[in-house]
């Protein structure tokens, strides 16, 4: 007979009467059991050893080692203890019966066979063992799951964990940066308006006084005129004082006072515009103003200063519409980008040892162009340009190559999110070593 599915499965007799081995040999085989034999404990040992069966059928009463000591042996090994035995023993042996179950068999048969007994027997055992080993299987699957899970969830926790802290430091660093700009933007706002006061009390009063020191000159000429001998004392007076330079360089005295008070009004009014309280709603701006204004600002780091050349600006303005924009944020986002561009050249120029390096013509190029779609604003430095990887990262949160102190690697992460996030622009870059660098910013014109 061949059972279907159990040709693999092999089953080792051990009994050292040839006649049961007989029996129990043609029963299994005609089932389709692979069967092996042993004519005692000792070489059944040396078979397991070798190879593995699925089941013993293991005889009590054998010369040398019997079969509860065989037993004994299997099951200390630990890879034969879970290989099911069943014991042979003579129908009124309960004794057997239960020392055998004892040391660890699962079941045991009477002499003289049944053979359907015997097949029954080893076919429920075969089952079992199967069903423990496949169970055994999946629950040390299982438990490798199990652990690769408890793993990554754990790897997972740490990673949200310092991701949540990175978020958490870099909105504050954000928030701070932002209340430090609104602050400054408040503090200049305000001490520009201050100035304005006393500012135009003096340039008015200046007008005034021009025109009474004018008059008094005049008079002064008009006696000179009708009285050319005035005595002694008056003309000793006029020569201890130069009468004659006095009056020719006061008036040029305060027409230069008047070009410096002049020239305060336009500071105060760049600050004023630049630091534009217009946080709330878009306003139609002139973005060249906002440039120009920034420009101003940033005048005294253009001049030549020691072993740093001046900065030449050249502007290659087109004609552009207004703008609905926040100017005040626009004109950070100018700021940042031209403050840059001066940053390289000034590096460049002096090493970081404080040694001249070279003296270039530095040049920053401003264009603007329109088109039906975007207003662009280009700003293009000849300055030594930047690598590959650098321009991957210069927008990221915190990228810097400015050393510690110096630079906080906000400004260009904040100018695009100005541009891209609350205007709905772009702002790119396009630049290689050695060939400078130009930003663009294109603003969409119905933003
Ligand atoms: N015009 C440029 N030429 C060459 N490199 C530039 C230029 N503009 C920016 N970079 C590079 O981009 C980096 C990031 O610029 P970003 O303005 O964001 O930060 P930062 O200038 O280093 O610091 P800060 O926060 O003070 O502005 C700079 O450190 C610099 O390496
Ligand atoms: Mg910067």
């Amino acid at each position: 007979m061949f059972i279907e599915g159990m040709e693999e499965e092999e089953i080792l007799i051990v009994d050292d009467t040839p006649a049961n081995l007989e029996v129990l040999f043609d029963c299994l085989d005609d089932a389709g059991f692979e069967v092996v034999v042993a004519k005692d404990g000792e070489s059944a040992l040396q078979k397991v050893e070798k190879e593995q069966p699925d089941l013993i059928l293991l005889d009590v009463m054998m010369p040398g080692i019997d079969g509860f000591e065989t037993c004994r042996r299997l099951k200390a090994n630990p890879d034969s203890k879970d290989i099911p035995v069943i014991f042979m023993t003579a129908l009124s042996d309960a004794a057997d019966k239960i020392a055998g179950l004892s040391l660890g068999a699962v079941d045991y048969i009477t002499k003289p066979f049944q053979q359907e007994e015997v097949l029954a027997r080893v076919k429920v055992h075969l089952q079992l063992r199967k069903e423990i080993k496949q169970r055994t299987a999946a629950e040390a699957e299982l438990a490798k799951l199990n652990q690769k899970l408890e793993k990554w969830v754990s790897e997972r926790t740490a990673q949200l964990k310092q991701t949540i802290e990175q978020l958490q430091d870099a909105q504050l660093q954000q928030l701070v940066q932002k209340e430090k700009m609104s602050s400054i933007g408040q503090l200049v706002a305000t001490v520009a308006h201050e100035i304005n006061n006393p500012l135009s009390f003096i340039s008015g009063n200046l007008t005034h006084a021009e025109l009474y020191i004018k008059d008094l000159i005049a008079h002064l000429q008009l006696y000179q005129d009708k009285f050319p001998t005035p005595g002694a004392e008056i003309a000793d007076h006029a020569e201890d004082i130069d009468l004659e330079f006095l009056m020719e360089d006061l008036c040029q005295l305060i027409s230069s006072m008047k070009k410096g008070t002049d020239r305060i009004v336009q500071i105060s009014v760049s600050l004023r515009n630049f630091s534009r309280a217009d946080t709330k709603n878009k306003v139609a701006a002139d973005i060249h103003e906002g440039i120009d204004t920034t420009l101003m600002i940033l005048k005294h780091r253009l001049k030549a200063r020691k072993n740093i050349p001046e900065i030449e600006i050249v502007k290659e303005y087109g004609e552009l519409p207004l703008v609905e924009c926040y100017p005040g944020q626009l004109n950070q986002v100018f700021m940042n980008i031209l403050a840059n561009a001066i940053d390289v050249f000034d590096e460049d120029s002096i090493g970081r040892d404080g040694t001249k390096r070279k003296a270039n013509h530095n040049i920053i190029t401003i264009c603007t162009e329109v088109n039906c779609e975007h207003v662009t604003i280009k700003i293009k430095d000849n300055g030594p340009g930047m690598s590959s990887e650098v321009i991957q990262q210069i927008f990221d949160y915190l990228f810097t190559t400015k050393p510690a102190g110096k630079g906080t690697g906000l400004g260009l992460s904040i100018s695009r999110q100005i541009v891209e996030e609350k205007h709905g622009g772009k702002l790119t870059v396009i630049s290689a070593p050695g060939q400078g660098a130009e930003f663009a910013i294109a603003l969409p014109l119905n933003c």
